[in-house]
């Protein structure tokens, strides 16, 4: 952990999850439910690939609809929206160089859920009041089936992705990504699993099966009868807040679950997909949250394994980041081992007392992460990061750059070339950034002078680069750019030329103005 990390999540003291009218959940009964696990999504039929009609491949329909989940055994069943009528929507498995078209159909009523904010960029209320499309985040995808945000579409109609899987093996996700909505869409429950698998993974013989289990995590409150509360800012037809924090974190959809496990190793795909709570993670035999925790070891990031294992204690996981974990429970047979945060316990693993075969490994190494010299960036983009606060200090705008999402595109980028974008935080918070496409590489994040730069605008570091924990040496597509921090990241933009997007993953954020489009262009 760094020492200017600072984000909040649920339960860390943030007031937009507690009120007398809301569901006390950390008094409901804890490991109660089993933890469910996402289905596989099963493609219909083969179609004709869209750029090699000779070509059948796999082709998946997935109705989004809404539909009612038990988060808990003591909590009324819950309204929620999900890819296949079900919150997290399957997992699409793929093979890298084996494409797919997923047709995303929206099945949705017309109206929604929760209120909408018209005077949001995108939101408008000449706007209609349900719209989504859908992004395969992590994905190599071009950029007519990348989920551009005004690409949506409503309640009747559907929209066809093709995705050629051209990339490592690694977890990725796919989400509703539509214009001044997006907050409200993924709190409704609109996000999935994709996971891309390979030859090399293969062969390194890792848990796999019923050993390889997806932990997708998200926080949300609850009203008494069960129905997923999101706050309102109280000023009249602008009920936008800043930032989402549930008191609740689900796992699969469920609020403290439990899992049954053997004595042996486990391979774990993290998800963190909360709209703005970062997680401190860590498994302890102790459900006390001040216990040192277990050694466990990250095989992989966003974008595929990492050169080795790392053995680590503690990740930190910010909305839109993954993470690809080893955890051995050997040695620990007949003993309950908790998965908590710095504040709060998420779930529960009961280990069997009987001893287990296992005969997968964790090898020493795993795929080398070749780095990007920085020598090879054609240009340096320095990018500010900014809450534009009222006189209260209430936030009004947050911006990349200064810019917002209809100003003309300013990062423009050679296909095939390399460049260094260097974020510098001007705000009191943490956030996770994203770029659509491309994988990068973290180089460092170096604390600076705020106060001289917002004077000057001339940075003055004040101390050497942090140490990188070795979970963010590997490829990522989702960063965490601290406080009063320059991050650099060392981006080569390949594969397609086109209009993408870069913006802030949390998500009251991107859907006021912290999002931009970039472009790449051929020469
Ligand atoms: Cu996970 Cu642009 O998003
Ligand atoms: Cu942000």
């Amino acid at each position: 952990m760094t020492a200017a990390f600072a984000a909040r999540n649920a339960h860390g003291g943030h007031p937009g999850g507690v009120s007398g009218k809301l569901l006390d959940t950390s008094a409901l009964a804890r490991f109660v439910d089993p933890l469910p696990i996402p289905a596989s999504a099963k493609p219909s039929s083969l179609r004709p690939s869209p750029v090699d009609p000779k070509l059948q491949i796999p082709y998946y329909r997935m109705a989004i609809r809404q539909f009612q989940m038990g988060v808990h055994r003591d909590v009324p069943p819950t309204t929620f929206w999900g890819y296949d009528a079900s919150c997290p929507g399957p997992t699409i498995g793929a093979r890298s160089g084996n494409p797919v078209l997923v047709e995303w159909v929206n099945e949705l009523p017309h109206q929604h859920i929760f209120p909408i904010d018209h005077t949001l960029h995108g939101a408008e209320a000449d706007k209609p009041e349900v719209r989504t499309v859908v992004h395969l985040h992590g994905g190599r995808t071009g950029p007519e089936s990348d989920g551009y945000p005004e690409d949506w579409f409503v309640p009747g109609q559907s929209a066809t992705s093709y995705y050629p899987n051209r990339q490592d093996a690694a977890t990725l996700f796919y989400h509703d990504h539509a214009m001044g909505i997006t907050r409200l869409n993924a709190v409704a429950g609109l996000m999935g699993l994709y996971v891309i698998r390979d030859a090399f993974e293969d062969g390194l013989n890792l848990p796999k099966g019923a050993y390889e289990i997806p932990l997708v995590i998200f926080d949300r409150s609850f009203q008494p009868d069960g129905q997923i509360h999101y706050p309102v800012s109280g000023k009249t037809g602008a009920p936008w807040v800043s930032e989402y924090y549930g008191s609740a974190i689900l796992v699969n959809g469920k609020i403290f679950p439990y899992l049954e496990v053997e004595p042996r190793k486990y391979r774990l795909r993290l998800l963190n997909g909360s709209n703005g709570s970062f997680y401190l993670l860590s498994f302890s035999t102790d459900p006390s949250v001040t216990s040192t925790g277990l050694a466990f070891y990250q095989i992989g990031s966003e974008q595929g394994f990492l050169a080795a294992p790392a053995q680590m204690n503690l990740l930190i996981l910010g909305p839109g980041e993954r993470a690809d974990v080893i955890l051995d429970f050997s040695g620990q047979s007949g003993k309950e081992i908790y998965l908590r945060t710095n504040v709060a316990i998420i779930m529960q693993f009961r280990v069997a007392a009987k001893k287990a075969a296992d005969s997968s490994t964790l090898p020493a190494m795993l795929r080398p992460v070749p780095r990007i010299q920085e020598s090879a960036a054609v240009i340096t983009r320095e990018l500010t990061i900014a809450d534009y606060q009222n006189r209260l200090g209430r936030s009004n705008v947050m911006l990349l750059n200064g810019a917002h999402w209809n100003m003309p595109v300013t990062e423009r980028a050679v296909l095939n070339s390399t460049e260094i974008w260097s974020f510098i935080n001007l705000t009191d918070d943490s956030h996770p950034i994203h770029l659509h496409l491309v994988r990068f590489q973290l180089l460092d994040r170096r604390p600076f002078d705020l106060a001289v730069y917002q004077l000057t605008k001339k940075i003055v570091l004040t101390g050497p680069a942090v140490e990188l924990p070795a979970g963010d040496l590997g490829w990522k597509d989702t960063v965490r750019v601290d406080p009063m921090t320059i991050t650099r990241i060392i981006v080569k933009f390949e594969a397609f030329a086109g209009k993408y997007v870069w913006h802030c993953h949390m998500l009251e954020h991107e859907d006021n103005e912290m999002m931009r489009p970039y472009i790449i262009t051929e020469s």
